[in-house]
C-alpha cells in the first residue's frame, strides 16, 4: 500500500518563510507531525497521522540565487532535494509541475498573498498562508469564494492565538476578568527591518505588517466584530533613508461587545534594544485586568560586549536530539501544525473544510482582520493628509450591517455622500 503523504511547496524563503516555515517542514520531512499534536490539543488525531509522510517538493522565490540557497538548506537538513523555483510568478511552473501537489504554503510579501493563493485554489490545491492574508476585503472575499468552491483549507498562520499564556487568557483568564472595556496592543519592529531586511516596506505598513496579529488574538478571544475605527501615523525615521513609509501607526478599534482596543505599532525600533521585538497586550475588564508581557517574561542576560539581551523562547526554540540535530517547537511552529491536520482530515478522512473549520485560524476570520487593516489603511491615510493641513484627525470608519463606511468631516461642504464614502457592501 502506498504511504499517505501530502506534498507541500513554499513560496517565499526570505527572513520567514526561509527560517520558520522551512524548519517546520524540515521536520515533518524526517518525523511526520504526531509528535506535534499534544501541544495544539490534537493528539486525539495522533495515531491517524503518525504514518502521513510530508515532502517539501518545491521552494520559491524572487531570485535564483535565494531560492537555490533556501533549497541547499533544506538538504542540509533533510537530505531531501526539494526543487528550486524563481522569478516574479514562479507559483505558475509549481503548481503545473507538480499537479499532485497538496499544499502552497504562502511566505511572500504582504502585498503578493493574493496571486499565489487564488492560482493554487484555482488547481484545488490548499493553502497555508502568512498573515495578513490579503490587504483588502474585497481580496479576502475571492480566497473565500475560491477555497468553498473547491473544498479546500486556506489555514492564516496566526501563531499569537498558540502562545501558551494567551491560550490560558482564552480559555480562562478572560472569563474572570468580566466583559472587556479597553485594551492596548502592541508590537514594535527592528529598524533593520524596514530599513534593510524587507525591499517590500513601501507597499505595506507597520500595522499591516503586525498588526493582524493583535487584531486576530483579540478576535480569537472574544469573537467580536469591529463596528468603528480611527487611525493615524506617522513619517518622520524612514523618509531619512529615502523611504516613503509609515514609521509608526495607531488604530483604535470599537467592537460590537462595546471594549476598545488601541492597537500601536512601529518598525523603528533601534538595535539598542535587548529583544528581537517589543511586544504585549493588556486588557482591563469590568472585574479585573490580564497584561501579557512577550518580550520580557522575565528570562534576560548580559555579558561583556554583547549587551543587555531577551529572548522569547516560547515562540520557537531548538531542542537537542541525541544525534546533535535540533528539534523546531513552540507555538511558531504550532500554527502551521493546525493547518496541516485540517487538510489531512480534509485528505484522508473526506472531511468538508466546514467539519474542520474549528481546528485552525481560517480565511472567513482572517476577513475580519482584512476589513481592518484595509480600512484603517485608508482613515490613516486621509488623516494623515488632513493633520499635515492643520485639520486634525476626524476621519473614522464605520463597520455595519451594510458595509464599511468611511465618515470624513472635512468634505461636510459636498454633501452627504462625500462625507459617508462607502467602500465596501457587505456586512463583516
Ligand atoms: N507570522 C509572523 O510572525 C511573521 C513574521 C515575519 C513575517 N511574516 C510574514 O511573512 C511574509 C514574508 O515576510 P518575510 O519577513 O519573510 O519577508 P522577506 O522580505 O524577508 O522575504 C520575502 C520572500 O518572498 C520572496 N518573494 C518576493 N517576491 C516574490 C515573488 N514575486 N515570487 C516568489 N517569491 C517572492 C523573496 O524572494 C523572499 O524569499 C510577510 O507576509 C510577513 O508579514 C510573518
Amino acid at each position: 500500500m502506498t504511504q499517505p503523504t501530502i506534498k507541500i511547496a513554499l513560496v517565499g524563503a526570505g527572513m520567514f518563510g526561509g527560517d520558520v516555515h522551512l524548519r517546520a517542514y524540515a521536520d515533518l520531512q524526517r518525523f511526520g507531525i504526531a509528535g506535534q499534536l499534544a501541544r495544539v490539543g490534537l493528539d486525539k488525531f495522533s495515531r491517524d497521522l503518525a504514518p502521513v509522510k510530508f515532502e517539501l517538493v518545491a521552494v520559491a522565490t524572487r531570485s535564483e540565487k535565494s531560492a537555490k540557497r533556501a533549497a541547499e538548506e533544506f538538504l542540509r537538513i533533510t537530505s531531501y532535494a526539494s526543487r528550486a523555483y524563481f522569478g516574479d510568478e514562479p507559483w505558475h511552473d509549481i503548481l503545473r509541475d507538480f499537479p499532485d501537489l497538496d499544499v502552497l504554503a504562502v511566505a511572500t510579501p504582504d502585498h503578493l498573498h493574493t496571486q499565489p493563493i487564488l492560482a493554487a485554489l484555482a488547481k484545488g490545491v490548499h493553502v497555508l498562508t502568512e498573515k495578513p492574508m490579503c490587504l483588502t476585503t474585497h481580496e479576502a472575499d475571492q480566497i473565500i469564494e475560491a477555497a468553498r468552491a473547491k473544498n479546500r483549507i486556506v489555514a492564516v498562520d496566526m501563531h499569537k492565538r498558540y502562545d501558551p499564556d494567551h491560550l490560558r487568557i482564552r480559555d480562562d483568564i478572560q472569563k474572570r476578568i468580566g466583559a472587556p472595556l479597553y485594551g492596548t496592543a502592541f508590537l514594535e519592529e527592528p529598524l533593520e527591518v524596514s530599513t534593510s531586511t524587507f525591499k517590500w516596506v513601501e507597499s505595506s505598513d507597520p500595522f499591516s505588517y503586525v498588526g493582524p496579529h493583535w487584531t486576530d488574538l483579540i478576535y480569537s478571544y472574544y469573537r467580536a466584530k469591529p463596528v468603528s475605527l480611527t487611525a493615524v501615523g506617522q513619517k518622520k525615521r524612514l523618509v531619512r533613508d529615502g523611504i516613503n513609509a509609515y514609521d509608526a501607526v495607531q488604530v483604535r478599534v470599537d467592537f460590537d461587545n462595546g471594549m476598545s482596543i488601541n492597537f500601536h505599532n512601529n518598525w523603528i525600533t533601534p538595535p539598542d534594544f535587548e529583544g528581537p521585538v517589543n511586544q504585549g497586550h493588556e486588557i482591563v475588564g469590568a472585574d479585573g485586568k490580564v497584561e501579557s508581557d512577550q518580550q520580557y517574561r522575565g528570562f534576560r542576560w548580559w555579558n561583556k560586549g554583547g549587551g543587555s539581551r531577551t529572548s522569547n523562547n516560547h515562540f520557537t526554540r531548538d531542542v537537542l536530539r541525541a544525534d546533535g540535530t535540533r528539534a523546531y517547537v513552540g507555538y511558531g511552529v504550532d500554527s502551521l501544525t493546525v493547518g496541516l491536520v485540517a487538510v489531512c482530515r480534509v485528505k484522508f478522512a473526506g472531511e468538508t473544510r466546514d467539519a474542520v473549520a474549528h481546528l485552525y485560524p481560517t480565511a472567513e476570520e482572517a476577513r475580519i482582520t482584512c476589513a481592518i487593516v484595509d480600512a484603517a489603511a485608508r482613515v490613516r491615510d486621509l488623516n494623515f493628509k488632513y493633520l499635515a493641513e492643520g485639520k486634525g484627525a476626524t476621519v473614522t470608519a464605520r463597520f455595519d450591517q451594510d458595509g464599511i463606511t468611511l465618515c470624513d468631516p472635512n468634505r461636510a461642504s459636498e454633501g452627504a455622500d462625500k462625507v459617508f464614502q462607502r467602500i465596501y457592501d457587505r456586512a463583516i
